[in-house]
């Protein structure tokens, strides 16, 4: 079922996913807004170098799912760790800063160019020297698939799959672990959002990333998840590899997201 850029994912993988090796672990994690009820008692834990993705209906949990990782949300009940520390107990900041994380419509800051945008965190950090920083940005842009010459440009001057790139080269600029992505490749058209996906397989397995990445496309979900999640309506419907979902749906629901 994975798509031909995907042939080689076992043997090029920079980190083996392993069970005993998780890096986001929930453990009954409920939770409400007012009297709705969005998540009952998840229990996931994704491995170190995962690509996880996350489907499932609008409303059903998915973005609320990935805010408790980097602490935009917190379970009402149950926990929720990353590298093993409870998200609640550790420094937020700290935290989301190593923690890369894109959106679809919270785009770049529209008043920096490309270059500014890139190098967010790093300066906030002062990670980077001023040589560092244009040969860093240089990279990261190359890294995405754009030309560094794009630096000095404002995120309005360029198509939606170009800042979409840049929000990807912004969030590793972070040298994050963990990628957070919600629905990241919605605005682009299917040419650009196919490489887009093949290049984020490339990313992944070289630079050894746990990925979390909700899609409505379940072919998406296929093509790059080395496990997918389905939920309906704050529940787990399944969890399992592409060929497990597709061979073996948990349950009608599945069976009809796979057959559509
Ligand atoms: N801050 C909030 N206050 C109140 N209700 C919220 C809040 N955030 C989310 N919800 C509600 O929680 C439920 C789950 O929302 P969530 O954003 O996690 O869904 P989703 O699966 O990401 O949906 P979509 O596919 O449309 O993005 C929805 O019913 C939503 O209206
Ligand atoms: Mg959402």
């Amino acid at each position: 079922m994975r798509g031909d850029a995907n042939e080689h994912s076992t043997a090029s993988r920079a980190v083996e996913p392993d069970d005993g090796d998780a890096i986001i672990e929930f453990d009954r994690v409920t939770k409400s807004f007012g009297d709705t009820a969005v998540l009952h008692g998840i229990d996931l834990a994704v491995r170190r170098g995962e690509f996880l993705t996350i489907v499932g209906r609008s409303g059903c949990g998915k973005t609320t799912l990935l805010k408790m990782v980097n602490a935009l949300e917190y379970p009402d009940s149950g926990r929720v760790l990353v590298n093993g520390e409870e998200v609640k107990e550790s420094n937020r900041v700290e935290l989301r800063r190593s923690i890369g994380y894109v959106i679809q419509s919270v785009g770049l800051f529209p008043n920096m160019t490309v270059g500014r945008n890139v190098a967010y965190v790093p300066r906030l950090t002062r990670a980077w020297s001023k040589e560092q920083e244009r040969d860093e940005v240089a990279r990261l842009l190359t890294t995405v698939g754009l030309e560094p010459a794009i630096a000095p440009r404002y995120p309005n001057e360029l198509s939606g799959g170009q800042r979409q790139r840049v929000g990807i080269a912004r969030a590793l600029a972070a040298k994050p672990l963990i990628m957070l992505m919600d629905e990241p490749f919605g605005a682009v058209d299917e040419i650009t959002r196919r490489s887009l996906q093949d290049e984020l397989l490339n990313l992944q397995r070289r630079l050894g990333l746990t990925i979390l990445l909700v899609t409505h496309d379940i072919r998406e979900a296929l093509k790059l998840g080395d496990r997918v999640l389905v939920m309906e309506g704050g529940r787990i419907a399944q969890l399992g590899t592409p060929d497990e979902l597709v061979s073996y749906p948990a349950d009608a629901f599945v069976e009809e997201l796979i057959g559509g």
